[in-house]
């Protein structure tokens, strides 16, 4: 019944996600039995198949702790200065609980004229130079400020509590929730161990907003026992020295960002990288044909990147007339890859779980997402409100917009003058956080393998190769069918 993978994509169409669907199988174990660890690259595991996007509209800090948290994986962005880029980094690793504070941090001169410091903190932090990573001084809440009454304009230094209660920023987040729960406080500050330099702050109301998410896994953790975050890069001669911040501020894998990434550039970009930093994995892309795939195995990728156009702030197809259906390309390049061990990323297209499984069974290892993620907290930027929705910006890296900030080089030959886009400028709906959104997901996913017959995605890959997994291609009626249709109303709410 149904088609063989071989037989379904050797017939001269290009399919994308929804134009397939795959036939049930037989379950023989429960959901929580499907185990999704997978791999990035050939030397990092990750214990759920996600990766955030190099965007500047998604991966910085916030997004790589929380990613790692998770056990999945954030690859940062390069639209900034190599310096900012590392810093990113260094934020992301030096840091256990799995998210990033905002501490609100004063000098021992300053000194606090309205109520209003206290809106967004439950207290200020006073530090040595007034900035967050320099050595906590003391602490003043919203209660000691308003005992001074009519003495405002005194100095923060007069009546800062000195010795507040702190924990070393080494601690992770049950041990910090631990404490605030044992001392019964409100918030606890996570200082460093060496210089007793302030990095973070836990809050009683982070501790419930966090335990009201479901229960974290294994997080990914580097060789250096610190969170899992990698980084992207270009292939011009200037990216060597981007690359050299980024080992140095510890990125546990770089991604070689282009959207055509079989060329001379990336090549001798893979081979530079092997031959300079030997223990780093370096993931080469992007790549949708047996033959890109193969070029860049054969220079020495430890991961592939799959798609062109598949992305939805992306123009490439259009502009360019060239491109692959996601569903294809994910086969056709995991076909190849799977000889070598190489894993496969399926980047772009992801709009819900049942795209996560399909690329995943298709032959990837981890799916990366940019839209899926973009409207988290932890993506950078504020929510705004378009048509009484709560919105964030989403952009494409190749929207005239993000090039103009230094893009340029993913979408540009390196001497091209007229800027031509190959992406857009939008927004996407507040999906609260990924701390939240992402486990449901995975359950999700789990359910999907679960109907093939699917314990794992080894397992996945397997019952494809052997044609014992049957697949079809829907018409666009029976596309429509497969998802809501003739209601008047309905809530599009699923967890
Ligand atoms: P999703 O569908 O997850 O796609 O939002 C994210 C992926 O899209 C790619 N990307 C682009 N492709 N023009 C393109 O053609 C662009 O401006 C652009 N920006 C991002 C990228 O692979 C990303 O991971």
């Amino acid at each position: 019944d149904g088609f063989s993978a071989t037989r379904l994509f050797n017939q001269g169409f290009s399919y994308t996600y929804d134009d397939v669907i795959f036939l049930p199988h037989y379950i023989d174990f429960p959901t929580d039995a499907v185990d999704l660890t997978t791999k990035l690259s050939r030397n990092l595991d990750l214990s759920i198949p996600c990766v955030a996007s190099p965007m500047d509209t998604v991966s910085e800090s916030s997004m790589a702790v929380a990613m790692a948290a998770l056990g999945g994986i954030s690859i940062l962005h390069y639209n900034n200065l190599p310096s900012e880029q590392a810093a990113l980094l260094r934020s992301a690793k030096s840091r256990r609980i799995p998210f990033v504070s905002d501490p609100v941090v004063k000098s021992p001169s300053d000194f606090i004229s309205s109520s209003s410091a206290f809106d967004a903190s439950p207290c200020v932090f006073v530090t040595a130079s007034g900035t967050a990573k320099s050595k906590l001084l003391g602490v003043v809440s919203r209660s000691d400020w308003e005992s001074l009454s009519d003495r405002h304009d005194a100095p923060l230094s007069d009546y800062m509590t000195k010795v507040p209660v702190t924990a070393s920023s080494r601690y992770s987040f049950e041990q910090a929730a631990g404490i605030i729960a044992a001392k019964k406080i409100d918030y606890l500050p996570l200082v460093s161990e060496a210089g007793g330099e302030l990095v973070d702050l836990v809050t009683a109301s982070d501790v419930e907003r966090i335990r009201g998410f479901p229960k974290l896994g294994l997080p990914s953790l580097g060789r250096d026992g610190e969170f899992l975050v990698g980084a992207a890069v270009g292939t011009r001669e200037q990216d060597k020295e981007r690359l050299e911040h980024l080992v140095k501020a510890g990125a546990d894998v770089v991604v070689l960002d282009s959207s055509q990434g079989n060329s001379i550039y990336q090549i001798d970009m893979i081979k530079y990288v092997k031959r300079t930093y030997p223990e780093l994995d370096v993931i080469g892309g992007n790549v949708v044909t047996a033959y890109q795939a193969e070029n860049l195995i054969k220079a020495g990728v430890d991961g592939l990147r799959v798609g062109m156009g598949s992305g939805s702030i992306c123009t490439t197809q259009e502009v360019c007339a060239v491109g692959r259906g996601q569903a294809t390309a994910v086969y056709k390049v995991a076909s190849i890859a799977e000889r070598s061990g190489v894993p496969v990323i399926a980047d772009g297209g992801i709009a819900n779980s049942g795209h996560i499984v399909k690329a995943l069974v298709l032959g990837a290892s981890t799916v990366m997402m940019g839209s899926f993620l973009a409207g988290s907290n932890e993506a950078p930027g504020a929510y705004t409100y378009e048509g009484g929705r709560r919105v964030k910006k989403y952009r494409g890296m190749g929207s005239l917009e993000a090039m103009t900030k230094g893009s340029d080089a993913r979408y540009l030959g390196d001497k091209s003058k007229l800027k031509i886009a190959q992406g857009v400028v939008g927004a996407v709906a507040d999906k609260g956080s990924v701390l939240k959104f992402i486990p449901y997901t995975m359950q999700a996913v789990k359910q999907g393998f679960q109907d093939l017959g699917a314990s794992s995605l080894q397992s996945a890959h397997d019952l494809l190769r052997s044609n014992v997994l049957r697949l079809e291609v829907r018409t666009g009626a029976a596309q429509t069918e497969g998802g809501v249709h003739d209601l008047v109303y309905y809530e599009k709410k699923s967890f």
